[in-house]
C-alpha cells in the first residue's frame, strides 16, 4: 500500500513522490493499493486515491514533474490483503509516529522509523538531546515554550549564542517556520513566526559551513552511503529553495576526502542509532570550516522523487531506484517477523 499526500506543507511533493515509486515497484512482484491523504486529513482509497493523484499532478512543482503514465489501475484494492506500507509522508501526521502508531495498531508491516524514532527525529529539541548524549557535535541551542518569558529569553539568546542565529519550530520541516536572525527586532520576529507552528521553539547558533548529507539504509548494521552536498542558492536552504525555484545544487557525491567521507558516514550511523532510526533516514550535517562535522537533524521519510538527495545518494552508492524500494519492502517485513516473536507482542 502506498499512503501518499497528507496533511503537510509537502501534500504535492509526496504525491509526485507516489506516481514516481509505484512507477518503479516491479508489477511482477508487487500489486499496488494507492491510500491518499487529502490537505484536510481524509484517507481516500483505490479508485478515488488514483484520481487524487491525477489531479495533483498538473499542480507539483516543476522540479517534480513525472513524466509518462500515471499510477496503473490496482489490480488488488481490498486494503485487508495488504501486506506492507509504503507512508510516502512528510511532516506532522505521516513523519512523526502518528500514522506509524496508526499502522502499529491495525498490525501492517510499514518501511522506515518505528513510532518513537519518528517521534524523536521530528521534535529538534528531543532529536538534540539524543545527539548530545551520543557524544555528537551538534548546534548549541536555547529552547521556549509559549507563554514564557521572552524577553529574557532574547537577552540569553544574544549573550549566549550571538547574531545570527536560526530560530525554528520543534516540530517542522522543509525549513518551515524557520528563520535567520540577525538583530534583536529580527529575532522577536523569528519567534512569534515560528510559534505559528508549534508550541516549542529553538533558537540555535549559527554554524557556517557546507552542508553535507548521508543516507542510511537498514539497521542491523545501519549502512551509509556516500555523502551528498547541498550548495543553497538562497542565504540559507530555506522552502522556496528547496520545491519552488528549484535552484539549489545537489552534488551526489560530495567532493570530499576519503578521510571526511568516512568519517561522516561514521558519525551519520551513530546520530541514527542515537534517535533509534530503523531502516531509513537521511542525517544532514554542517562541514565547519575547522573541519568538524556538525550534526543538524535526522529525516525518518527523506525526500523520495527521483531526484531528491536520498535516492540520488544510494544510486551513487551502488543501489538503484527500484532495488532500494526493494530493500526498504523487505526490511519492513523483517522488522515485523523479528517482533512477532516477542513475548508480550502476539496478536
Ligand atoms: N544552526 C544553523 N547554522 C547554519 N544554517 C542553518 C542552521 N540551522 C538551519 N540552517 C539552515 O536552514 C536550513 C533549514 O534548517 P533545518 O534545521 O534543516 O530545518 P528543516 O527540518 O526544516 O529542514 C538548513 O538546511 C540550513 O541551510
Ligand atoms: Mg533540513
Amino acid at each position: 500500500m502506498l499512503l501518499f499526500g497528507g496533511q503537510s506543507a509537502e501534500h504535492d511533493v509526496s504525491r509526485a513522490t507516489a506516481v514516481a515509486v509505484a512507477r518503479a515497484l516491479d508489477p511482477a512482484k508487487y500489486d499496488i493499493v494507492p491510500v491518499g491523504i487529502t490537505t484536510d486529513g481524509r484517507w481516500l482509497l483505490a479508485g478515488k486515491a488514483q484520481k487524487m493523484l491525477a489531479e495533483g499532478r498538473d499542480a507539483l512543482p516543476a522540479a517534480f514533474a513525472v513524466e509518462g503514465d500515471l499510477v496503473p489501475v490496482p489490480s488488488a484494492s481490498r486494503t485487508s490483503e495488504v501486506d506492507v506500507v509504503i507512508p510516502l509522508l512528510h511532516g506532522p501526521y505521516g513523519e512523526d509516529g502518528t500514522v506509524q502508531g496508526v499502522l502499529e495498531l491495525a498490525g501492517l508491516p510499514y518501511v522506515g522509523a518505528g513510532v518513537l524514532g519518528s517521534a524523536v527525529a521530528m521534535d529538534k529539541i528531543a532529536m538534540k538531546r539524543m545527539f548530545v548524549g551520543a557524544g555528537l557535535d551538534t548546534a548549541r541551542a536555547l529552547t521556549l515554550r509559549d507563554g514564557q518569558d521572552v524577553d529574557e529569553f532574547v537577552r540569553r539568546v544574544q549573550a549566549e549564542l550571538t547574531f545570527p542565529c536560526f530560530v525554528k519550530p520543534a516540530n517542522m520541516g522543509s525549513s518551515i517556520g524557520v528563520s535567520k536572525a540577525r538583530t534583536r527586532s529580527e529575532l522577536r520576529d523569528a519567534i512569534a513566526h515560528a510559534f505559528t507552528y508549534d508550541e516549542w521553539i529553538l533558537a540555535e547558533e549559527m554554524v557556517p559551513g557546507r552542508e553535507i548529507e548521508v543516507g542510511i539504509l537498514g539497521d542491523d548494521p545501519a549502512v551509509a552511503s556516500l555523502p551528498g552536498e547541498v550548495v543553497p542558492a538562497a542565504d540559507f536552504y530555506d522552502y522556496a529553495d528547496k520545491y519552488e525555484d528549484g535552484k539549489a545544487e545537489l552534488r551526489a557525491p560530495a567532493p570530499l576526502s576519503a578521510e571526511q567521507t568516512a568519517k561522516v558516514q561514521q558519525l551519520a550511523v551513530r546520530a541514527f542509532e542515537a534517535c533509534r532510526g530503523e531502516a531509513m533516514a537521511r542525517v544532514d550535517f554542517f562541514l565547519r570550516d575547522d573541519g568538524v562535522f556538525v550534526v543538524n537533524e535526522l529525516n525518518t521519510i527523506p525526500g523520495f522523487t527521483p531526484i531528491s538527495m536520498y535516492p540520488r545518494l544510494w544510486d551513487v552508492s551502488g543501489v538503484p531506484y527500484a532495488e532500494l524500494l526493494d530493500r526498504l519492502i523487505d526490511l519492513a517485513i523483517a522488522r515485523a517477523q523479528r517482533r512477532a516473536g516477542r513475548r508480550g507482542r502476539q496478536r
